[in-house]
């Protein structure tokens, strides 16, 4: 199980970065949900590499349906989608076989699989593997449309700078215009500034990007192993380059007093929302529905033009490395549509698992 993720709406991985294929199998959709090829190619391409910051490598992505969906609509089967891989130049790999990238998992891999991982352009560890999370999250998003809830994330902070708060009708209106996903413009123009600048150093930036689900009903989440939350961020963790999740105040809700970071409630046309949200939507582990607030750190991009340390694994001595080939200064903008994917595939999930989304939708 360890390429699936999720009870009800399980998905399951497949494919290398320079293999044949980058696929994914979604089990446990129900039957009736209307999704075209067009529906799910949409969705894909947010995550094509956006010039002049991003990777040379020109793949077609062209969606595949092969399975679980007929005449329009999910049949109630395993929905098997796939993305042909196209543009694969592995020459510098060959080079590179014995000598771990610093940052990437060439290392680990190679010690766990004792070296028949494939390590062609990261293999299994490729943030191309996020094209299969992105598909299934297209099938997540419309089944969540079932029950009116939104995904959305944006790129809050890239190389130090930060974007201004921005509400969700303001990210909804920019973020798929701007090449850095990010809904203050203003913002944004500075953080291609210091993109470009590490680029030209053979250097690379890494980032913040925030993920915010909109009418999500109180009560989705297991407490305690199968918190909303935990079950949230493993999804997110997934996503290669992650390296920290927060909820709501995180990490800076350590700082605070309770009186400063407690929510308060009150009753709004009928109903019981808090006044602020520094919970980010979750209390107990358990959507209180408030807006899911979360956000994502995201690495510098490992490979990087600048020598660096390393060790011929084979012949067992140090060495150094320059990683040539054609990577993102900044893998920001494109891990965005992932994480709204991981965000929509769990709370697909909990929603099944709640019974908030029928098995059979008509
Ligand atoms: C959409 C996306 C694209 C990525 N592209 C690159 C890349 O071009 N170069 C690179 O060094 N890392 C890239 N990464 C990150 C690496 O795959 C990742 O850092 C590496 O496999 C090690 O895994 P870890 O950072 O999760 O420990 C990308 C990640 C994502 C989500």
């Amino acid at each position: 199980m360890e390429n699936s993720i999720g009870k009800k709406f399980t998905i399951t991985s497949f494919g290398e970065s320079h293999g044949r294929c980058i696929g994914v199998v979604i089990d446990g959709c129900p039957a009736g949900l209307p999704v075209s090829e067009t529906d799910i190619q949409k969705e894909v391409d947010k995550r094509k590499p956006t010039s002049p910051i991003a990777t040379t490598r020109a793949e077609a992505e062209k969606v595949e349906i092969l399975s679980g969906i007929a005449g329009g609509y999910t049949t109630g089967a395993p929905v098997c989608l796939l993305i042909w891989n196209t543009d694969i130049d592995s020459t510098e790999y060959e080079r590179i076989r014995s000598l771990p990238r610093p940052g990437h998992a060439d290392y680990t891999a190679f010690i766990k699989y004792g070296g028949f991982n494939d390590y062609r352009g990261g293999g299994r560890f490729s943030g191309r593997i996020t094209a299969g999370f992105v598909m299934a999250g297209a099938v997540a998003r419309k089944l969540l449309e079932y029950i009116n809830v939104e995904v959305l994330a944006h790129t809050v902070e890239i190389g130090g700078v930060k974007a201004a708060k921005k509400e969700p009708d303001e990210i909804r209106a920019v973020v798929e215009k701007n090449a850095l996903k990010c809904a203050d413009a203003k913002a944004a123009e500075e953080m291609l500034k210091v993109i470009e600048q590490a680029k030209a150093e053979g250097d690379s930036v890494g980032g913040i990007i925030e993920g915010i689900a909109l009418n999500v009903h109180v009560g989705l989440g297991e407490p305690v192993f199968d918190t909303l939350e935990g079950d949230l961020a493993k999804a997110l963790f997934d996503i290669p380059a992650v390296k920290g999740v927060e909820f709501g105040s995180g990490f800076s809700a350590a700082g605070k007093r309770g009186s400063e970071n407690n929510d308060p409630f009150t009753i709004r046309d009928g109903k019981i929302v808090t006044t602020t949200n520094n919970a980010g939507g979750i209390l107990g582990g358990i959507s209180n529905g408030m807006p899911i607030v979360v956000r994502v750190a995201v690495k510098p991009t490992s490979s990087i033009a600048v020598r660096q340390e390393t060790v011929d694994m084979v012949e067992m001595k140090n060495t150094t490395i320059e990683v040539k080939g054609r990577h993102d200064a900044c893998i920001v903008p494109r891990a965005v549509p992932a994480v709204e994917a991981m965000m929509a595939i769990t709370l697909c999930d909990f929603a099944l698992r709640a019974g908030i989304i029928p098995e059979v939708l008509k």
